[in-house]
């Protein structure tokens, strides 16, 4: 069956490593009859949630006027969320946690959202090192009582475009494909 997919890209680089394995995700679940978005949250303006609350009095609407107001329909619209991001600071970069944290109103009233993936590289050799972001990232799906689909994790690449030949790609593409 298919889905309505949802990538939350998250590099302010907009032509960078996990763009490329975005780019390929989105490929294979496209093939997969999925219908696809993708939304570049890398240089939004997405301000941390303020814990006001006014999400838990007006039925899960966000009171913060910035670029959030533009997501939140598509995060209503999405079946699957994939998150395609570098590691920052061994975690994910501020926008995107601005990003999740203002998915708060979704506790408020839930996005419906069933599934969560995510796409991931990184400099490091020792992939180990970004275990601490993905089982967080585990954890609040959990939390969020979302299916944790999959990842694919790309240690070593730096500059933009070191990804190109990795088979990190294939199974980008794969995993889209899988989705369905
Ligand atoms: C501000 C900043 C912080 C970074 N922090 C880390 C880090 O903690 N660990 C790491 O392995 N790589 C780190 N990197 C490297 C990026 O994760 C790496 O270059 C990645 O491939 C960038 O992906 P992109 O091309 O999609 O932006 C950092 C890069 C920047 C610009």
């Amino acid at each position: 069956m298919s889905k309505n997919v949802l990538i939350v890209h998250a590099s302010p680089r907009l032509k960078g490593n996990s763009s490329m394995l975005a780019a390929e995700f989105e490929r294979g679940a496209r093939e997969a009859e999925n219908d696809v978005k993708t939304i570049q949250v890398g240089r939004a303006n997405i301000a941390g949630c303020i814990a006001c609350e006014y999400c838990f009095a007006h039925e899960g609407v966000c009171c913060q006027q910035d670029d959030m107001q533009d997501f939140y329909p598509l995060l209503h619209w999405a079946d699957v969320l994939i998150f395609a991001t570098p590691m920052y600071y061994y975690n994910f970069p501020a926008q995107l946690r601005a990003f999740q944290d203002r998915m708060f109103c979704g506790v408020a009233k839930p996005f419906g959202i069933p599934q969560v993936g995510l796409l991931f590289c990184f400099e490091d050799d020792d992939v180990e090192r970004c275990r601490p972001a993905v089982d967080a990232l585990k954890v609040c799906a959990d939390y969020c009582k979302q299916e944790f689909i999959g990842e694919v994790i790309v240690p070593s690449v730096y500059e933009a475009g070191a990804i190109e030949g990795n088979p990190g790609l294939q199974q980008a593409y794969e995993f889209g494909r899988f989705i369905g």
